[in-house]
């Protein structure tokens, strides 16, 4: 768990990461996302730099792999920059039902998970900035989906009040605390996926931290949760669930008791 005294130290990530072979696998993302593009411009520009005459059809077909190529590239840069760049917000009332509720819209559901709802009534709204949490749920959603497939399972969404009667803060991450008499909303996504296991806790918040195969995964988007979620003042805890799969749970205070 995150605010476990057992978390690693920052300092000792780097040395992590490349044993878990989070390292060596954003190198082998870099590649498949920039070097596959880059030889296919590379061969596309020698072929038109042989003195042969070329058809116009052929001279299309060259051009349209050059640009191919270069919007991949492109694209790539952009979402690692994205992921590094300071977040703006703009805080509104929200609705934890319905955040919960738009972010699986933007979701496709396979039949062979069933979702279960447990929203409680008459819920504080939450001081949020709808897009990014919005966002930050749906991928918390997307990691349970996926750590259900191929076999599918149950996806439980669940909604609640929590009151703070003592002050709780996060070990050395500042970021998030609560203080006696606080009031928060709290967000739980649980599946019967399968798991973490223990000795990989310690890095999923991690940049490029992944057990996904290259193009499935860039490990960049509990980093990104994290931060927004951090940017609410929030908590985000996981943890395995006894029964199997993974308990999310998401702690925000409400707008009324900010
Ligand atoms: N609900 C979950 N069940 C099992 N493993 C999870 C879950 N959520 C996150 N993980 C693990 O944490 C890793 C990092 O997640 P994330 O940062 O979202 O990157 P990505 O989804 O691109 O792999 C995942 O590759 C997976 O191993
Ligand atoms: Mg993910």
């Amino acid at each position: 768990m995150s605010d476990s005294p057992e978390h690693q130290p920052p300092e000792n990530t780097l040395k992590q990461l490349e044993e878990a072979g989070a390292l060596s696998h954003f190198a082998s993302s870099i590649a498949h996302e920039v070097c596959n593009p880059l030889s296919q411009i590379v061969l596309a520009t020698d072929f038109l730099a042989n003195p042969r005459p070329l058809s116009d059809d052929m001279r299309k077909k060259i051009v349209g792999y050059l640009r191919q190529g270069a919007e991949r590239i492109d694209k790539a840069m952009k979402s690692m920059l994205r992921t590094c760049a300071p977040i703006e917000t703009s805080m509104t009332q929200e609705s934890a039902s319905a955040l919960l509720d738009d972010a699986l819209a933007t979701l496709t559901l396979d039949p062979s998970v069933r979702v279960e709802k447990h929203y409680a009534d008459g819920l504080p709204p939450l001081l949020a900035d709808k897009k990014h949490l919005t966002e930050a749920i749906a991928h918390l959603i997307a990691n349970a989906l996926d750590a259900m497939q191929p076999a599918g399972g149950t996806l439980t969404l669940t909604t609640s009040l929590k009151f703070f009667e003592s002050s709780e803060r996060e070990g050395w991450q500042r970021q998030s605390w609560f203080r006696a008499g606080d009031h928060a909303v709290v967000i739980e996504i649980a599946d019967t996926g399968h798991g973490i296991h223990n000795s990989k806790m310690p890095l999923i918040f991690e940049a490029f931290y992944t057990t996904k195969a290259a193009g499935h995964g860039a490990g960049l988007g509990l980093t990104v949760t994290k931060k927004i979620v951090d940017l609410h003042h929030g908590r985000l805890e996981l943890s395995n669930r006894p029964e199997g799969g993974v308990l999310v749970v998401l702690t925000l205070k409400t707008a009324a008791h900010p």
